[in-house]
């Protein structure tokens, strides 16, 4: 395979979604979340295909028309959609997918729900997008299948005997073996993981955790002594095969997001929103509605915050926007229900009638409403239990133009492994300590922010979602593995 080789995506997820509206008429719009977020500049750059599901609309909404109006949505590459109806939804993507696979991934194994019938459907599912990849794909074709919903593709593809460069890149965390040993089809899934050529993860402790479950559960496999310390591509070997397994966080594209926060609409925004709350400081959050994020963790904090330090009643703000996400699925139902009673809590204690301590917003904010928010609030405040990367991070800092900002971010999001030396790290389950981390950010002197919002600024731009892509594909086509330099590493449990 060439670097230049034409690249196939697989995706659940189109980087679009298409709705129907009431009157029957479909619209399309802009996919959301970090996936999207990173593939599609890399394919707007590259003549590539992007197989995935478009969203909620059934197979007899598409037609020759629709197609047309979906490939238009889609500037310089080709897009193949893969329809699933509802009973498939149900079972592979609420279901297997996100009452599994997300769940124990993220180690939140109560949540998980083993059930058999969310197992047949996966496999099923996995295969009908292998198919639709076989399809539309050449022999040259490097076909890059991403993320947890799509394990199988790799496998099935195999089977029909296809012999492409195979690629897959899993978006969130891979769970240490204690974890991932609970799922019944545990030998299944790592088998299929070794069908492809390379496999990415974010993190070094995503990529020996992975190990960690082939040592035990697979056997057959050579692992080498250096694969398992912070060598960022190792090669596994299964008899006369070559896995390649690496370490490549994500990112975002920089300098979209450095451009956007120079324009001229977006300043006049961001002042209007400072001009109305001159007086106060202003604490951001942002994320999907997941109960990964550390959503209620981070009103706990907030609320304790206000009590310990009565002096900022009145002069700080929480701003907390939460984007609807697999509202369907019960945990996630539950959990809008108790950021709302945490809310009105907080605002019931201490909100005052010119004072609204927390304002929370449940939707999906558009791009330039979000960069209005990040120039405009003082600190970031990202606190996930468990995430594979979090581009929020990312994106704060390079929208940070003026370096005042300051990045509280938890320990546990894939990002702190770039960023320990410069965010204010959190442990999200400490509660004290922050509500602590919060007051040193609101008193955290000039200097001391620009030096860390700098430093920031300059990881993201170095190593944005170009790099990321490049040493991926490098990482599949390189000869001499030690080029690579070692992965970041930082392990957070330490006294510092
Ligand atoms: C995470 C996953 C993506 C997923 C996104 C949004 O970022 O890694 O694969 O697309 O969440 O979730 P959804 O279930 O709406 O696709």
């Amino acid at each position: 395979m060439e670097i230049k080789s034409r690249i196939v995506i697989v995706s659940n997820r189109l980087p679009l979604i298409l709705k129907k509206s009431e009157d029957g008429t479909i619209e399309v719009g802009k996919g959301a979340g970090g996936l999207v977020t990173a593939m599609a500049p890399v394919l707007k750059n590259r003549n590539g295909t992007w197989i995935g599901w478009p969203g909620f609309v059934q197979k007899e909404d598409i037609d020759d028309n629709m197609l047309q109006v979906i490939q238009s949505s889609a500037s310089g590459y080709n897009v193949k959609p893969v329809m699933l109806n509802s009973d498939e939804l149900k079972n592979y993507y609420e279901g297997f997918s996100n009452s599994i696979l997300w769940p124990l991934f993220h180690d939140f194994t109560d949540k998980c729900i083993f059930l058999p019938e969310y197992w047949k459907s996966y496999q099923a599912i996995n295969k009908k997008f292998a198919l639709v990849v076989c399809r539309n794909t050449d022999d040259q074709d490097f076909i890059w299948v991403h993320d947890y919903q799509l394990i199988l593709v790799g496998a099935q593809l195999r089977k029909m005997y296809k012999r492409n460069s195979i690629g897959f890149f899993l978006h969130i965390p891979f769970p240490p073996i204690d974890t991932f040993a609970r799922c019944p089809w545990r030998f299944e899934l790592l088998s299929a993981m070794l069908e492809y050529d390379i496999l990415g993860f974010h993190t070094i402790q995503d990529k020996r955790n992975f190990i960690g479950c082939i040592k035990k559960i697979i056997q057959d496999v050579q692992i080498d002594k250096k694969a398992e310390s912070n060598e960022r591509v190792s090669e596994l070997r299964l008899g006369n095969r070559k896995v390649r397994i690496g370490v490549f966080p994500i990112s975002i594209d920089y300098n979209e997001f450095f451009l956007k926060a120079w324009d001229s609409k977006i300043y006049k925004r961001a002042k209007e929103m400072r001009s109305n709350a001159s007086d106060t400081k202003i604490l951001l959050g942002v994320d999907r509605l997941d109960y990964t994020k550390g959503i209620p963790e981070k009103l706990k904090a907030f609320q304790r915050f206000l009590t310990l330090f009565p002096k900022f009643h009145k002069k700080a703000h929480f701003i907390q926007i939460v984007a609807p996400s697999r509202r369907e699925i019960t945990a996630y139902a539950d959990l809008k229900l108790k950021i709302e009673q945490l809310v009105g809590e907080i605002n019931g204690i201490f909100g005052t009638n010119d004072w609204l301590p927390v304002q929370y917003m449940f939707r999906t904010l558009d791009r330039d409403e979000l960069i209005s928010l990040y120039r405009t609030c003082e600190i970031a405040f990202i606190a996930p239990l468990k995430d594979g990367m979090n581009l929020i991070a990312k994106e704060y800092c390079a929208c940070n133009i003026d370096e005042k900002g300051v990045l509280i971010l938890s320990e546990f999001a894939g990002a702190a492994q770039q960023f320990y030396q410069d965010a204010i790290l959190v442990n999200p389950h400490d509660t004290e300590g922050m509500a602590k981390a919060i007051y040193r950010a609101f008193n955290m002197p000039l200097e001391e922010k620009n030096q860390r919002m700098r430093n920031l600024r300059e990881n993201v731009k170095t190593k944005d979602v170009f790099w990321w892509l490049n040493s991926f594909l490098t990482a599949a086509i390189e000869k001499d593995l030690s080029n690579f330099p070692q992965a970041d590493e930082y392990f957070p449990f330490k006294m510092v």
